[in-house]
């Protein structure tokens, strides 16, 4: 891990004063529907050790990130405590542990509310997300110190998208009415990271269904940019998703033995 990757903070909205702290929201409320049946998603382990803890680490990793809010499953918060206890994280970064809500966007509003004052910048990152590398969650920090208000670690789509008229029956064929030109497409992952302010307001106004919180921002007639995403910030989602991620770290286990 290099030493200090990030520039010291300049002058914008987020970091204003050179004391701008960084805090990541970690959603992990969730109950993984898709990936089957058993513990909520966030608390299923992946190399022996749960997800969540994947995912806080990857926060922690940054050296920019001094506090990480996890959002526990509704029920699930103290267990989340007591896991988080017992395992280890670097001696620079505090958590807090808050109970979620019924969708992902209710759960990262709970998160935003448990922030304490003096931290401008804020991470919002998916539990389901555990294997993002330091360095794409130190590109999207250093984007928002140079004065975005939303950044989001994006990657060009492999598979052409069709949109479609969807079926009453799942399973059903559906007509295309339209294909987007790929080129001008992007996947986007989390970390996704924000002004705090903009973030909180983005919350407070925005209303609709969102799968995403730059969506929110956008809808306030911000300019959401990208930075480049990387493929080991893939969400783990279906059975599939397990293997890879499995895969990807017994991969990092064999290069950590040279
Ligand atoms: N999440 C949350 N609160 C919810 C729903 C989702 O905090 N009420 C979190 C999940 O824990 C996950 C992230 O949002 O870390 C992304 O959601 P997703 O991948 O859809 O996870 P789940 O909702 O758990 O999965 P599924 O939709 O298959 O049930
Ligand atoms: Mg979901």
């Amino acid at each position: 891990m290099s030493d200090d990757p990030l520039p010291p903070p300049s002058p914008n909205p987020a970091s204003g004063r050179t004391t701008a702290r960084t805090a990541a929201v970690i959603p992990a409320a969730g109950r993984g529907v898709r990936l089957g049946p058993g513990a909520p998603k966030a608390l299923r382990a992946l190399g022996g050790t749960p997800m969540l803890i994947h995912a806080v680490r990857a926060m922690a990793a940054s050296r920019a990130v001094s506090l990480v809010v996890v959002v526990a499953p509704p029920d699930g918060a103290p267990e989340v405590k007591s896991l988080l206890d017992a395992h280890a994280l670097p001696d620079r970064t505090d958590f807090l542990v808050v109970p979620g809500g019924e969708s992902r966007q209710e759960s990262v509003k709970l998160g935003l509310d448990a922030l304490p004052p003096g931290y401008d910048i804020v991470l919002v990152h998916d539990a389901a997300r555990p294997l993002v590398p330091v360095d794409t969650v130190d590109a999207v920090i250093e984007a928002v110190r140079d004065g975005a208000p939303a950044v989001v670690p994006a990657l060009p789509l492999a598979d052409t998208v069709k949109q479609v008229e969807p079926a009453d029956v799942p399973g059903e064929p559906e007509p295309v009415v339209a294909t987007p030109d790929r080129s001008l497409l992007r996947a986007v992952q989390t970390p996704q990271g924000f002004d705090r302010a903009t973030l909180v307001r983005a919350h407070e106004t925005v209303e609709d269904d969102v799968t995403d919180d730059a969506s929110m921002v956008e809808q306030l007639g911000l300019t959401v940019v990208t930075v480049p995403g990387h493929e080991e910030a893939f969400k783990v989602t279906r059975p599939l998703d397990m293997v890879l991620a499995e895969a990807v770290l017994a991969r990092r286990r064999l290069n950590d033995g040279f």
